[in-house]
């Protein structure tokens, strides 16, 4: 068992993989939650002595280390104050609308600002202590960008990795943010920083050279100590082969044709699946389907849109505005088109797990993705994972990362609901063999670039990093 000082790998994350239940007796316990980041990490973990640091999600939890399955894992506790201005407020309020494009309007608060650096040092400082001599740690996303800094000053012997889930935004708008250079700083204190684009690796080494005044060469950043920082790109992924085989499960199989049926056996099915968040797109994509639907273009005798949408950050104020907006949306688009028995949304407000997800992928004709802007978008990914037949189309916003990979999915801009009514048209209409040649191709490049290949390349980065600290991760 790890202990104190011990762990070779160390992941530090706002999230623990974890979340508390409450069975029906009444007892709790943790179940593992279904991120493909923690698949792809657990065997490395294993034979590493790994170990994670994060929150439980709730309260003043003081719960001590545990063990859960083969995994060390670490809580750090976050007070209900804490959680207001460090997770509501400068994570979700400042720098998650901040990083994407602006989409709703950051706001500012030195408070918030206060309780983001204590909040950073706290897990800075578990870090230092559960890291053996030499150990790799590293360190996950916007909630966390000053832990790198941190940890090394309290841990020169570290190799410290920091990737970055989000987009990283264009230097005119990271500009706005008071504490700009506080944040390069802080992220400068990783060996190796990895976004998800080489977009955004470049908007970083630009942004360090002009506000923090260091030179740069391509991805390489050169401090002033002798030290060098390498930004690079890793495009995440998922568990290909684990939904594929999820997707072939004959429950999954029974699941999709019951979806199928419970939806009145349409002959087009269409899907989104998101966190309810405003970047998502997910207003222009239900107004572009209604204006289809009263055009004539479809009709909900025969074809419907199943909308899920799971709950989330629920008590920041930008997110509420959203679900009161999209409820009324939905409302008045199912008031104004559907039929008894056949609504023009099935609008759904719940998480579902993994099994059911594949179910809803088997059970879609289309897919449809429609973010303003998304680091990534690993549902877009896991459409094309479960669609082994090679069939289903996905329409897909060119402004999520996915996009750079996934080009034969019929690309719209979603600020653009003309565009976006066409390609969903076009996707309708599209011959079998079309629809085939797509998939094949998306498939090929999920099934080739999937988690562990991205959790191995960045590790293999890291590791190489700096060679004068020998230690090597055990495979
Ligand atoms: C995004 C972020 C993650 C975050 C997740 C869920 O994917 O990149 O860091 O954990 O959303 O959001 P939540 O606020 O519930 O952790």
């Amino acid at each position: 068992m790890t202990t104190q000082g011990s762990a070779d790998l160390v992941i530090v994350a706002n999230r623990l993989p974890v979340d508390r239940v409450t069975l029906s007796d009444g007892s709790r316990r943790w179940r593992r939650s279904p991120g493909g980041l923690v698949s792809a990490l657990e065997p490395v973990m294993r034979s590493n002595d790994g170990a994670w640091i994060g929150w439980t999600g709730v309260a003043d939890d003081e719960t001590d280390p545990f063990v859960d399955d083969g995994l060390w894992l670490v809580p750090v506790p976050l007070s209900a104050g804490e959680i207001e201005e460090f997770y509501e407020g400068f994570s979700n309020a400042t720098l998650w609308p901040l990083y994407h494009d602006v989409v709703a309007k950051p706001e500012f608060h030195r408070e918030w600002w206060d309780a983001y650096v204590r909040v950073n040092r706290r897990f800075a400082e578990k870090a230092a202590e559960i890291a053996a001599k030499d150990a790799m740690v590293w360190v996950h996303d916007y909630q966390l960008q000053l832990v790198p800094q941190m940890l090394r000053e309290l841990r020169p012997d570290l190799r410290i990795g920091f990737f970055l889930h989000i987009p990283f935004p264009p230097t005119e708008l990271f500009g706005q943010m008071p504490w700009r250079r506080q944040i390069l700083e802080g992220l400068l204190g990783a060996d190796v920083v990895g976004f998800q684009l080489s977009g955004a690796a470049q908007n970083f080494v630009r942004l360090v050279r002009q506000r923090v005044g260091h030179k740069t060469h391509r991805d390489m950043v050169y401090l002033p100590d002798g030290r060098t920082v390498q930004a690079m790109a890793f495009p995440i992924s998922i568990d290909t082969d684990g939904f594929e085989e999820l997707a072939r499960s004959e429950s999954v199989t029974e699941r999709a044709a019951q979806i199928r049926s419970a939806l009145g056996d349409p002959e087009l099915v269409l899907l989104g699946i998101d966190r309810l968040d405003y970047t998502k797109g997910i207003y222009p994509r239900l107004r572009a389907w209604s204006e289809l639907v009263a055009d004539g273009d479809f009709s909900v005798k025969d074809s419907v849109f199943v909308q899920v949408a799971t709950p989330s950050r629920e008590r920041v104020e930008q997110y509420r505005i959203l679900r009161d907006d999209i409820d009324r949306l939905v409302g008045r688009i199912n008031g104004d088109l559907g039929r008894l028995g056949s609504p023009a949304i099935a609008y759904m407000h719940s998480s579902f797990p993994r099994h059911e997800m594949a179910a809803l992928y088997r059970a879609a004709d289309i897919m449809v993705v429609t973010p303003f802007r998304d680091g990534m978008n690993l549902v877009a990914k896991e459409y094309v994972a479960c669609r082994y037949d090679n069939d289903g189309a996905l329409v897909l916003s060119e402004f999520a990362g996915a996009a750079n990979e996934l080009r034969q999915a019929w690309l719209i801009n979603p600020y653009d609901i003309n565009g976006m009514k066409d390609a969903i048209v076009e996707a309708a209409r599209a011959e079998p063999k079309e629809i085939t040649r797509r998939m094949k191709a998306m498939r090929k490049q999920v099934r080739e670039n999937d988690v562990a290949s991205w959790a191995n390349r960045f590790l293999e980065e890291l590791e190489a990093a700096r060679p004068s600290h020998s230690k090597k991760l055990r495979p």
